[in-house]
């Protein structure tokens, strides 16, 4: 869910719906804002589905002028999206508005307290649960601050709360637990949000508010202390991102801005971490070199796509660094008892660095005493921030829930930990290790060529807008690339999809194939792979001759598919672990057009969120 808190000079319902639209990929099942108005009324405003509808409401009921308020944006979790269940909730007679993120786990047990003492719920959530807790608090303690250190030591499960009283307008009282919370610093007015998204707009000087902290922010000032009251020192950091960068532009939909600026992002991942024909990240040197040559595993944990870029990744940091890499979905990892040890590096892939599942998984891992690096997007997100080290990517704000730009930057950070690994170990070759810098040197203007491919592919979905069942093939790189295909394609154009290792076909999928089913196929380079080229065109031959319409994707010149192909999309030329980056451009377009083509929201696809941060 997204959570946005403002107080201050501004009128509070524009500062809370631009945050909220900035925040909406986080959850849009309902949306919902409780201002505290001059009069010293509390109001509330709350509708389910998306944003644009609590707006319709906005303008047939207005809220008056007010100085305080809070907003969110919901995923749901307890209770479906309804207007009844949407954010915010109210307790103490109406006279104090709560929001949430994450899940309470013991509401049951509360909500029995609350009917006990007389009071009726409307909803079935656990936020009004918590609502009318911490209203009876106030009521007792006549403070608000007071009241969230009485309330939030008997919450079980996961939370960020943000809460405003009718009598004591000017402040929000916000706590953390297990879910992200940032303050932004204005002039005279200060901000809360669940990421900087929040408040991007209006400040770039923000706090990241610790694990179990409360933050007290007023127009003047902002406090932080821990559950028990005490107060607590905080560092501002400064924004990276600008407002522009998380802004449409002119495009259609934030998925299509965000794959054309793919080229950037792997460019500003690379940039300033290779030294000659090295590569040298800094954040890893932090670690010791010792730490580095002595790891004898490695983990990569993530879910979704992050694990598709993990699986890439794998490959790569085998070859230079000689370690062995094994991949595995952050919410399978801890309940598997891992084999572990003081030499296990865990890796954790993750754009918004706050998804609950990989963060669960890193302090299970930290528990135990393992190294863990973070590779992560958004700058001082809870994971980068427990981990030993964070490898940033740099590719800018994504705003659309079907990750694209991220994941072509979290396989180059990979990738640059592969190289970076191989150098200190003295397991690659300095030949090898020049042949990638100029692989790297090269990549952005290769990434350009491939999201030039659009033109052709729109042209294919156009003519399949009908599909209902799509295959991808693929081999050793090209395998997860299969894999992130069809979860594109099943993310926003809500089409059945599987991705399958090529070899693997004849050994039980095949029987799918029958007349006119399309199969992507990601063909390895003839020059630089040639033995996996010549089974791969085998492969092709088994499912054409079983009917099944191709789409080869190739590098540019290899025309040995041509004779079994039914379309051919032509790539640049590059070195066998740098094609995924390439191969994968086209099938993002793929969904993209057919979400399109369907009629479909390609940015906010149905039941999805982009930032999960419940387990
Ligand atoms: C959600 C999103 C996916 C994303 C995954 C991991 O499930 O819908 O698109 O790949 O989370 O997100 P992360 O922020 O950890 O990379």
């Amino acid at each position: 869910c997204g959570i946005v808190g403002y107080v201050g000079p501004n009128d509070t319902v524009d500062v809370l719906i631009n945050g909220l639209r900035r925040l909406e990929y986080r959850g849009y099942d309902s949306a919902g804002i409780a201002v505290v108005d001059e009069a010293g009324d509390l109001t509330v405003r709350k509708r389910s589905g998306k944003l644009a509808r609590l707006e319709e409401l906005l303008s047939e009921s207005p809220v008056g002028e007010g100085h305080t308020g809070i907003g969110h944006t919901r995923w749901a979790t307890h209770g479906g999206p309804t207007d009844a269940n949407a954010h915010p909730h109210l307790g103490d007679n109406g006279k104090l508005a709560l929001i949430h993120n994450g899940i309470v786990e013991n509401f049951a047990e509360l909500r029995a307290e609350l009917e006990a003492a007389g009071v009726t719920l409307e909803s079935e959530t656990d936020t009004e649960v918590v609502a009318g807790i911490l209203g009876r608090e106030f009521a007792r303690l006549g403070d608000l601050e007071a009241a969230f250190r009485a309330v939030v030591p008997r919450l079980h499960g996961t939370f960020t709360l943000l809460a405003t009283h009718r009598d004591e307008p000017g402040k929000i009282v916000a706590a953390r637990h297990h879910s992200p919370l940032v303050v932004g610093l204005g002039d005279g007015e200060n901000f809360l949000g669940s990421d900087v998204a929040a408040f991007v707009s209006f400040t770039r000087r923000a706090v990241a508010v610790n694990e179990d902290n409360i933050a007290i922010i007023t127009p003047d000032g902002v406090r932080v202390t821990d559950f028990a009251g005490a107060p607590v020192e905080y560092r501002e950091f400064e924004v990276e991102w600008d407002a522009e960068a998380a802004d449409k532009g002119g495009w259609s939909s934030f998925m299509a801005k965000e794959i054309n600026e793919q080229p950037e992002a792997v460019a500003n991942t690379v940039r300033g971490r290779i030294e000659g024909d090295h590569v040298v990240i800094p954040e890893l040197e932090a670690l010791g070199d010792d730490v580095l040559r002595g790891i004898d595993r490695i983990i990569i944990i993530a879910c979704g796509t992050a694990s598709y870029a993990g699986q890439v990744g794998a490959y790569a940091i085998e070859q230079w660094a000689r370690i062995p890499v094994e991949v595995q979905l952050s919410h399978e990892f801890r309940y598997r008892d891992p084999v572990l040890s003081d030499r296990t590096m865990v890796i954790s892939v993750s754009q918004s660095g706050e998804t609950m599942d990989t963060l669960m998984a890193v302090k299970y891992a930290i528990e135990r005493g393992v190294k863990t690096v973070s590779v992560c997007n958004t700058q001082s997100a809870t994971i980068p921030r427990e981990s030993d080290a964070a490898v940033y990517t740099h590719a800018g704000p994504e705003v659309a829930v079907a990750s694209t730009k991220a994941f072509i930057a979290q396989i180059t950070a990979l990738y640059l930990i592969g190289l970076h690994l191989g150098r200190v170990r003295e397991t690659l070759a300095p030949e090898d290790s020049a042949a990638a810098v100029a692989q790297f040197e090269t990549l952005p203007e290769k990434v350009r060529e491939a999201v030039e491919t659009h033109d052709q592919i729109a042209q294919l979905a156009h003519w399949m807008a009908d599909t209902r069942s799509v295959l991808f093939l693929g081999r050793h790189v090209g395998y997860p690339i299969a894999l992130e295909g069809a979860l594109k394609l099943k993310e926003i154009a809500y089409i059945h999809a599987e991705g399958f290792a090529a070899g693997e076909l004849k050994h039980g999928p095949i029987a799918l194939i029958d007349h006119g089913q399309p199969v992507f196929v990601l063909v390895p380079s003839p020059r630089t792979a040639p033995l996996m080229h010549s089974k791969i065109v085998s492969n092709i031959q088994e499912i054409r001759a079983r009917g099944a319409r191709v789409i080869a994707v190739v590098e540019k010149g290899d025309t040995s598919v041509l004779p079994y192909a039914d379309d051919v999309i032509r790539l640049p030329l590059a070195d066998a672990l740098f094609e995924p980056l390439l191969q994968v451009v086209p099938l993002q377009w793929f969904a993209l057009e057919l979400s399109t083509a369907k009629g479909l929201d390609v940015d906010q696809p149905r039941n999805l969120a982009k930032s999960v941060t419940v387990e």
